[in-house]
């Protein structure tokens, strides 16, 4: 009976182990909260600065938008797919906002 007790915890460390495992491959993943288009702001915008630059601005929807646009103007991010802007507009809208 103990040693079956033993086995099961070592089974739950190795498990919660590889979960915080992979939270430490993306640290920076923590910083954004969930919600739809979270991984498509994290792929997308991580690819050229730290989660820190979009996390630390808090814009309303209307500069959110005129960011998106500066970011492809100016900085070389793709043009997006008009669905794919508004999901990630709708994201950083709700989630990093000041509204
Ligand atoms: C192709 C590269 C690239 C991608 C992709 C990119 N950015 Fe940027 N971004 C930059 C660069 C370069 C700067 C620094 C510009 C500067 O110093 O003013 C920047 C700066 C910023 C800033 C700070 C602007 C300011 O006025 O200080 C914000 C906010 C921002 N990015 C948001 C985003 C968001 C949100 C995404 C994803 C949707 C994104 N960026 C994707 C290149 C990129």
């Amino acid at each position: 009976m103990i040693r079956l007790f033993v086995f099961s915890w070592l089974f739950f460390i190795s498990i919660a182990g590889s979960v915080i495992g992979q939270e430490e491959d993306e640290p920076e993943m923590a910083l954004l909260p969930q919600g739809e288009g979270r991984e498509e702001v994290f792929y997308l915008c991580s690819a050229c600065h730290s989660i820190k630059t979009v996390v630390q601005q808090r814009l309303s929807r209307d500069m959110w938008d005129k960011t998106l646009d500066y970011m492809v103007s100016d900085q070389g991010m793709p043009e997006l797919e008009t669905e794919e802007r508004a999901q990630i507009l709708n994201y950083l809208s709700t989630h990093v906002s000041i509204e």
